[in-house]
């Protein structure tokens, strides 16, 4: 990781392990994620309640997309098959759910204990191509860092937005 990546993730290992509440945890990574990282223009955590991805805290406009079923777009894709998704160019991408006509690219990260989704990291930028190796690495390791905090589903439905 480069210094930035690395200052950012000392930031958040920092808030994260001084942070009793799971939600407040989670809001501190977003927002330093956002802070930190100015190509970051939306960044969210999705939680797992049952095969729907429900949108938890998140810094940027508010996206559409509160609740995505497993499968459906990038974040529903990344979850089903378990891995980091990277779009370079989310309009040349037909699973893309669009959350701003700004969006240029994406990059999903899955946050997993013991090979089980319970959420995942969500990062879109007006940039395209933003998202590289750096990116890549710096969220899986605070998806590492979070997962343990998700473990409980009363923490994950706890972090979800309310809905009106
Ligand atoms: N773009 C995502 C939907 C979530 S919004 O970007 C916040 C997707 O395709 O799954």
């Amino acid at each position: 990781m480069n210094d930035r990546h690395r200052l950012t993730f000392d930031a958040i290992r920092a808030a994260v392990g001084s942070e009793p509440s799971p939600r407040r945890a989670m809001e501190s990574t977003v927002q330093l994620l956002a802070r930190h990282l100015t190509d970051y223009t939306w960044a969210g955590i999705y939680l797992l309640e049952g095969n729907e991805l429900c949108l938890g805290p998140f810094v940027g406009k508010p996206s559409p997309h509160t609740r995505i079923p497993l499968g459906r777009g990038i974040c529903g894709a990344a979850a089903a098959e378990k891995a980091t998704i990277i779009v370079d160019d989310v309009n040349a991408d037909s699973r893309y759910l669009a959350c701003s006509t700004d969006t240029r690219s994406e990059i999903v990260v899955p946050i997993m204990l013991g090979g089980e989704v319970l959420g995942e990291l969500d990062i879109d930028s007006d940039k395209p191509a933003a998202f590289g190796a750096d990116d890549r690495e710096l969220l899986e390791q605070v998806a590492a860092l979070l997962a343990p905090r998700l473990a409980s589903p009363e923490d994950r439905a706890a972090a979800i937005q309310a809905h009106p």
